[in-house]
């Protein structure tokens, strides 16, 4: 037997927000704001996306709970588990990869001591890696907090980390 997940409130403001996204598109196609509605639900929720968050876009948008699943379960940047304060997203994708991407990574996990997909425990960062971020030209490149990190190297990485909030 399954139970309903019930929906979390939303506040005022991701409703405002996902309302600027819904009239972008036809009226009886509200649903194609789903993507940014997520995001600015998982924003403004410590960077995740709980079930009950995901009911909630669902119930907003009108449109079946397991097709919110299905996009944040296919989308990278969608986290349905609880993250740390800094989410790094670092590209290992070719360009990055012959610039040292890997090598980078190692750096970064042995510097937070976690593995790529894992919080620190104190919660401070959750370590991804990424295929491709669209600054190839900029390799070796990384995103955190949305804010783009690029021409890495470890010197750089560890000052990013160490001023890290
Ligand atoms: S390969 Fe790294 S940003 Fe494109």
């Amino acid at each position: 037997m399954t139970s309903k997940v019930i929906a979390a409130p939303l506040s005022d403001s991701a409703k405002s927000q996902i309302d600027h996204w819904i009239q972008k598109f036809p009226a009886d196609q509200k649903q194609s704001a789903v993507l940014a509605a997520l995001h600015i639900v998982q924003d403004e929720n410590k960077g995740s996306l709980t079930p009950e968050l995901m009911e909630a876009v669902a119930e907003y948008l009108g449109m079946p709970s397991i097709a919110v699943q299905e996009v944040v379960s296919f989308y990278s940047l969608y986290d349905a588990k609880a993250c740390g304060r800094n989410k790094m997203y670092v590209c290992t994708n070719i360009s990055c990869l012959l610039r040292g991407a890997d090598e980078l990574m190692e750096h970064i996990e042995h510097k937070l001591n976690i593995k790529s997909g894992e919080t620190t425990p104190d919660g401070k960062f959750t370590l991804k890696h990424f295929e491709c971020l669209g600054a190839c030209t900029k390799a070796p490149m990384m995103m955190m907090n949305k804010q783009y990190y690029e021409n890495l190297t470890p010197d750089k990485i560890d000052k990013i980390l160490d001023e890290a909030q």
